[in-house]
């Protein structure tokens, strides 16, 4: 590796996380370029006209204004001439209050998809690991697929008499979350709950009320959000509730606090020293030089073994666009994105990311403090560590060997991202670093990074099959449905 550079140069701290970005092999002449291009990109109007709640998401015509929603600063957020923290302050008092009625709880079973599920299922994963953490001890239940194989894996755990639903979703229309909360309350029913019981356990998340009201669902027992908040950027929202539930509400609150931390940082600082700023410049720097088309995140840390799910709909729902703002095709937009905890990821698909003839760039994630108070923990840590530290600098600087399967190309390039350790507070600003790193790239690409019109054809098409599928005709192809899949429907149909 020709540019790694020297620690003082690479290693930028922010909300007591820090980013090491000696192995991206960017030289001081390119970074200086790489500012630059930022700036004129507009960035800086960018990052002040989102937190400002501008319409940045241009073709919804909304603001994403998320940032609110972890606003603990007690000044006011002003969209369209009205401040909207009142209403966030009120859903919070409304969560803590839900915190102290809940007891003898013994099941949550949390119905959503996508964004109404990966926020929550990631911090209730990852907080139970943290070592001493308060916790309620309730069996957390996610239930997001419409495959009934989830379904019935919690409602033969689930105790009926003391299982609290929620249902989680923004638009109240996604078929595979009404579809398991309708199956969920005939397990009530079935189980020989009364009409009150039932009508006590089931809660809702949403902005569409009316919808949830439709559903069943109490007034009292819906907690809003609101259209300025995108799904997957809706972890902060009542979306989150199960983490004030288990963990209860003051780590709910130090994982805004965390988040909020993060966005001061990402509005205030100077690019140079931005961290979601530089780790999207040196993204695109890495597509520009390297051409490249994936890129990892590992934790090394098997708390965080869902985050790079989560991480995989942030950064590709965002941004895994074609077309810029203005309607033009983009020259880049969001990379492939994968990943899974270390050390297990290194006897998986690491062979790739060494040998392999694409150049993958990877986020090493690492938390400073052992996962747990095992009397191993410590002794465990360090080998953990070692390996995060050894596979970036296998990466970065390759071997030379005779027989060419022995060679290592080098080259390849990645960030070290440190947490001081694994809490609430560390879990949001980590969360947020990616959530601004997202919209940063987004503002470099000009992509708006905060709607998803790509996921939604493919739900129109499934009707019409699934019509198809009902049959026990022979189907033949037409307007909504193919040769192949026609084929393929007489195939599950025989
Ligand atoms: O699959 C697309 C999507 O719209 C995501 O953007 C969203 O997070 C998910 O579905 C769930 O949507 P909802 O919260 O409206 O149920």
């Amino acid at each position: 590796m020709q540019n790694p550079e020297n620690t003082a140069a690479s290693t930028h701290i922010a909300v007591d996380l820090v980013l090491d970005t000696a192995y991206q092999n960017i030289s001081a002449p390119q970074w200086e370029k790489l500012f630059t291009l930022a700036r004129k990109s507009k960035l800086e109007e960018f990052i002040a006209d989102m937190f400002a709640g501008k319409h940045v998401n241009l073709s919804e015509d909304r603001p994403a204004l998320h940032s609110a929603l972890r606003n603990l600063s007690k000044l006011p957020v002003m969209l369209d001439g009205k401040d909207v923290m009142p209403a966030v302050t009120d859903v919070w008092r409304r969560i803590e209050a839900l915190c102290n009625k809940w007891v003898g709880v013994t099941d949550v079973i949390h119905i959503g998809i996508g964004g109404s599920d990966f926020g929550p299922r990631l911090a209730i994963e990852a907080l139970a690991h943290v070592p001493g953490i308060e916790s309620r001890g309730m069996r957390m239940h996610f239930l997001a697929n419409i495959d009934t194989a989830e379904l019935a894996r919690i409602l033969d755990r689930a105790q009926p008499n003391s299982t609290r639903v929620i249902i989680v979703s923004k638009s109240f229309t996604t078929l595979e979350t009404t579809m398991n909360a309708k199956a969920v309350v005939n397990w009530l029913k079935d189980k020989d709950c009364t009409k009150g019981q039932i009508a006590n356990s089931l809660y809702a998340v949403t902005a569409n009320v009316s919808a949830a009201r439709e559903f069943g669902i109490e007034q009292d027992n819906i907690f809003p959000f609101w259209d300025w908040v995108g799904g997957r950027y809706s972890v902060w929202s009542a979306v989150g509730l199960p983490i004030a539930l288990q963990y209860g509400f003051k780590n709910f609150e130090k994982f805004l606090a965390g988040a909020h931390a993060m966005d001061l940082h990402f509005k205030n600082a100077p690019l140079e020293q931005n961290l979601p700023v530089i780790m999207s410049l040196a993204l695109l720097h890495q597509q520009e030089t390297l051409g490249i088309k994936a890129y990892a995140a590992i934790p090394y840390a098997d708390a965080l073994d869902w985050f790079p799910k989560w991480l995989q709909q942030l950064d590709m729902e965002s941004n895994g666009k074609s077309i810029d703002r203005d309607g033009k095709p983009v020259k880049h937009s969001s990379p492939v994105v994968f990943g899974s905890a270390g050390s297990n990821a290194q006897h998986s698909y690491f062979q790739l990311l060494h040998q392999g003839s694409d150049v993958v760039p990877i986020d090493f994630i690492a938390v400073r403090k052992p996962m747990s108070d095992r009397p191993e923990a410590v002794a465990h840590h360090r080998i953990l560590l070692s390996n995060c530290l050894a596979q970036a600098q296998a990466l970065a600087h390759g071997k030379k060997a005779e027989n060419p399967n022995d060679v290592y190309p080098g080259n390849r390039p990645s960030n070290l991202i440190l947490l001081p350790e694994l809490n609430a507070f560390y879990l949001g600003a980590l969360l947020a670093l990616y959530e601004n790193r997202a919209a940063s790239l987004g503002a470099l690409w000009n992509i708006n990074s905060f709607d998803q019109p790509g996921v939604e054809y493919g739900k129109v098409l499934a009707k019409p099959i699934e019509k198809a599928l009902l049959g026990d005709s022979h189907v033949e192809a037409n307007d909504n449905i193919d040769a192949v899949t026609a084929a393929r429907i007489n195939l599950l149909n025989s």
